[in-house]
This record gives C-alpha cells, sequence and structure tokens, in this order.
C-alpha cells in the first residue's frame, strides 16, 4: 500500500467551511464526552495464545472462509493484544475521553465454563485498563461484542438457555478482576444483529452461520434479554455498592425511513424495540408480539414464534439500565409488502427493507449516509423512552482505506451536526459520542475489504504499524476545540511528503 505522511496547518485559518451546519451552534455542550471504540475479536489477533479457547468467529472464519469477503480471519488481525500500548498513545494524543473495548470471553473461559480460568486473559485486560487510566482516558468495557466460545455454540449458543447463567457467571468474574477500576460497563453488544444474522437466513451472515429458520432469531433474541437482565440484577445485589458503575446494554438502532409514519415505527420496532421495549418499558413491542403472532399462525405453528415473557420475567427485565447505548450506522427505507394485500406473508414485519436512489453509498456493502435519519431516530428515542441518556456507542463510516479520508471526516461531521441540532434544539439528551473505530481492524464479514479507523494499520505488514490519517488530525483539532470544525478541503491544508521509515516506526504524532 502507497503511504503519505501527512502534516496538517494547525490554523483553522486553512479550513474551509462548508454549510450545512448553518443555523446550528457547533460547540459540544459541557460535559460531553467523545471516546472510541474496538472490539476483541476484529484488534486484539493472538487467537491461539496463552490460553485462549477457540471463539465462534475463530470457528466461523476458518472453517466457513467463502462467507468472509476476502476469506481472511482475525488471527492476528491488528495485533492489540501486543500493540496495545500504542493504541493507547493514540486515544491519548487525540484527546479522547474513553475507549470502549470488549473483552474476548473465551480468552477468559476457554470452555464457557469456570472450571478454568485463564489468569493470562484477565492479566491482559488489566494491563489495558492500567495503561487508559495511567493516560487519564476512562475505560469502557463491553462483556460481550459477538465472540463467544465455541464449546458454548455446539450446545445451542444464544438458543440454548443455558448460556443465560453461563453468561452470568463469566460477568461475575469480570466484575470481580476489573470492576474496582471500571465504571462503565456493556453487557452484550447489538444483540439483535447476532440473533438476525447468526441465527437466521441471510447473505450477511455472521458467526455462528446457523440456518434456523424464523425460529432461532427469536429465541437468541429471549435469551440475550435474560442474560443481560440477570447480570444487572447479579450486579446490583453483588457489586453495585462498592463498584458504584453504570450497566447497559449496546443495541443496534437503524435510521428507518418510509412514506407512512406507521411503516416507520414498525420497523423501529422490530430492530431497537425488540431489546430496547423489554428493558426500557417492559416486555416486547405490542406490534411485534401481534405480528409475529398473525404470521406464525398463518405459517401453521401452533403458537408464535416470539417466545413470551412470564409476568414475573417481564418485571425483572424491565428498568435493567442505567443509561441507554446504541450503535448507529446505517439508514433503511420501507414499503409495506404488497403480497400481504393477497394474504401472503413473507416477512414479520410486513415490509421490505430497502433504500432510496438518492442516498449516498458508501464503501461498506449496506451503510448508506443519511444523516437527518440518525436525527429522527434520536428524537424517536426521546420521545419512546422517556428522553433516557443517550450514549452513541458506535458511530462511523466505511471506506477502502485512504490515508486522506475525507468521506470519513465528512461523515463525522454531518452526523455530529446533527447530533448537535438533536440536542440543543429539540432537548435530546445525549451525553456521548463513540468513533467506530481507532483504528482499521478485521470487519467481520467483510474481512479487511472496508476500513473504519481514523488511524491507519497497515495489514501488509506483519508487524501492523499504525500510522495517522487525515482524520485523525481532524478529530485531534474537533477533541480540542471542543467544537465541530469544518471539513477540510484538500492540498489548502496539508503538505505532503513521501513516507519515510523513519515515521513509520516513530507512532502517535505529538
Ligand atoms: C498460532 O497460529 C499461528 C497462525 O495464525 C501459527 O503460525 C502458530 O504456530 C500458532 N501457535 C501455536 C502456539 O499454536
Amino acid at each position: 500500500m502507497k503511504q503519505v505522511w501527512i502534516i496538517v496547518i494547525f490554523s483553522y485559518v486553512a479550513f474551509v467551511g462548508i454549510t450545512s451546519g448553518k443555523g446550528v451552534d457547533l460547540t459540544f455542550p459541557k460535559g460531553f464526552l467523545i471516546g472510541t471504540a474496538t472490539s476483541s475479536y476484529q484488534v486484539e489477533g493472538a487467537w491461539n495464545v496463552s490460553g485462549r479457547g477457540e471463539s465462534v468467529w475463530d470457528w466461523f472464519t476458518k472453517t466457513k472462509p467463502e462467507r468472509i469477503a476476502d476469506g481472511s480471519n482475525g488471527d492476528t488481525t491488528s495485533n492489540s493484544y501486543y500493540k496495545y500500548k500504542e493504541d493507547v498513545k493514540y486515544i491519548k494524543s487525540l484527546g479522547l475521553d474513553y475507549y470502549r473495548f470488549s473483552i474476548s470471553w473465551s480468552r477468559i473461559l476457554p470452555t464457557g465454563y469456570t472450571n478454568q480460568i485463564n489468569k493470562d486473559g484477565i492479566q491482559y485486560y488489566k494491563n489495558l485498563i492500567n495503561e487508559l487510566l495511567e493516560n487519564g482516558i476512562e475505560p469502557i468495557v463491553t462483556l460481550y461484542h459477538w465472540d463467544h466460545p465455541q464449546f458454548l455454540e455446539e450446545m445451542g449458543g444464544w438458543t440454548n438457555e443455558i448460556i443465560v447463567d453461563l453468561f452470568v457467571d463469566y460477568a461475575r468474574i469480570m466484575f470481580k478482576a476489573l470492576g474496582d477500576k471500571v465504571q462503565r460497563w456493556v453487557t452484550i453488544n447489538e444483540p439483535t444483529l447476532i440473533c438476525r444474522y447468526g441465527y437466521y437466513v441471510n447473505s450477511l451472515q455472521i458467526a455462528p452461520g446457523k440456518d434456523l429458520g424464523d425460529v432461532g432469531v427469536y429465541l437468541c433474541g429471549h435469551n440475550i434479554l435474560k442474560a443481560h437482565a440477570k447480570t444487572y440484577h447479579m450486579y446490583d445485589k453483588e457489586f453495585r455498592a462498592t463498584q458504584n458503575g453504570q450497566l447497559s446494554i449496546a443495541l443496534q438502532c437503524m435510521g428507518y425511513v418510509a412514506a407512512d409514519g406507521n411503516d416507520v415505527d414498525t420497523a423501529f420496532q422490530f430492530d431497537c424495540g425488540w431489546m430496547a421495549h423489554p428493558i426500557y418499558k417492559g416486555d416486547y413491542p405490542e406490534i411485534m408480539k401481534s405480528r409475529v403472532a398473525l404470521v406464525s399462525k398463518a405459517q401453521g405453528y401452533s403458537r408464535s414464534r416470539l417466545p413470551r415473557f412470564s409476568k414475573k420475567w417481564i418485571s425483572y427485565i424491565k428498568g435493567t439500565w442505567d443509561y441507554f447505548a446504541f450503535n448507529h450506522y446505517t439508514p433503511v427505507y420501507v414499503t409495506r409488502d404488497p403480497d400481504e394485500r393477497k394474504g401472503i406473508y413473507n416477512s414479520d414485519t410486513g415490509l421490505i427493507n430497502g433504500i432510496l436512489p438518492s442516498w449516498e453509498a458508501s464503501a461498506g456493502i449496506g451503510f448508506y449516509v443519511l444523516p437527518s435519519a440518525f436525527g429522527d431516530l434520536l428524537r424517536k428515542l426521546k420521545d419512546e423512552y422517556d428522553n433516557p441518556p443517550v450514549w452513541i456507542t458506535e458511530n462511523g463510516c466505511p471506506d477502502h482505506g485512504e490515508i486522506e479520508d475525507y468521506n470519513r471526516i465528512r461523515y463525522h461531521y454531518l452526523y455530529l451536526t446533527e447530533l448537535l441540532k438533536a440536542v440543543k434544539r429539540d432537548g435530546c439528551n445525549v451525553k456521548a459520542y463513540t468513533i467506530w473505530s481507532i483504528i482499521d481492524l478485521f470487519e467481520w464479514n467483510s474481512g479487511f475489504t472496508v476500513k473504519f479507523g481514523i488511524v491507519s494499520v497497515d495489514f501488509d505488514d506483519p508487524s501492523t504499524p499504525r500510522s495517522p490519517k487525515l482524520s485523525t488530525y481532524w478529530w485531534k483539532n474537533v477533541i480540542k476545540s471542543r467544537k465541530l470544525l469544518p471539513i477540510p478541503t484538500n492540498s489548502s491544508m496539508m503538505l505532503k511528503k513521501e513516507f519515510s521509515s523513519c515515521h513509520a516506526r516513530s507512532g502517535p504524532f505529538s
């Protein structure tokens, strides 16, 4: 890969603005936090090192490489298991407030059971947390970001209720080991995506890549809700008094757009609401219960494919949050399925997902750029869940790894402009924004074909050197001034120099 070294002249005069932020005060509110995120399988590498057990992603990428765009895997990826100190240096030099990373379940419990606890695995995360704290960066820890032990998957994974208590056992070990230094936890990342793409037919399959018809998807969601709630209550009972941290679950919420507002709501409830309604309001959304019952009946099932929660479970799950965490990437355009007028049910939602031709595409399949859908989503969450404190736990833009990543800067600029509008004009209670991601990494079924990092990683070089992109500099200035700065326009704001090995090894810029 041809690399360039970019030197930014740190003068706002040199930035040429665009006007889409007109009328919006682009200063971040007092106390607003900006951080960045990664996940264990995507950055750690060291897959067979120091007692780590096999995870579903090891198994999936090795046995089904054809499901990964470039046939690659996370065996070594960004090597953050060895290079975490360099990652932390970048996070610090950018001035970011926090780092959200996840723990590899199988690095801690190689079999998923507590009979074998891997001390080296725990030590790795202790080292990372200490490095962050020494550099004034808050660690935010996700317990589970899609990579559960393969042994548990062989017993059914998230479709077997036994995983609920095993997850709680694992969480307890982590609270005990790290909880004195961690004030903010995420139990589970994007459950609806695991269930929909991991246990259901779809071309975008992710691990474990099981086709369990239209049954597995809801079993998976049901058990994830139970695991989250049990973990939350366990923390309350055993740790909150001494550790006093905040817990939540990081949902995936797309930005739905439709000609009819009812369709927007239906799509929202089947996506974000599937998990949010039980946790923030109690039980599954009415529209999910009635639609899945209707379609199940039409398909000949004697009961709804959507499992029911008892009254006890409904109240046990409700309220298991300390803040509202969600990830957001893309808009989706939904239309009513015309077949339903003929009594043919093709989906539980009754909707067809698509896009509008006017939407701007990105380098990632299924990732479109529509900032207004993000603003609408923030307002929807405010209205739907009584304006909870919101943490955007992921947002970012895929490209092909350009060092001069104007599209990425533009994406963040436009999405943050919408965020500031939603906060300042509409009173949305947004507390924090998380850049996905700090470094380039293994992007699931896209492998290394798309990149999300604001810092580049050269995967062709076994030493996986990091180097800044244009967005590294833009973000550094934004964070320093606590204000959204205009999108730079090419050469007026920088000098380019051919890459030299001296720069390559010098680590983060000062
Ligand atoms: C770990 O896996 C790598 C391939 O990613 C291999 O080269 C190495 O020999 C393995 N190490 C051990 C200890 O099995």
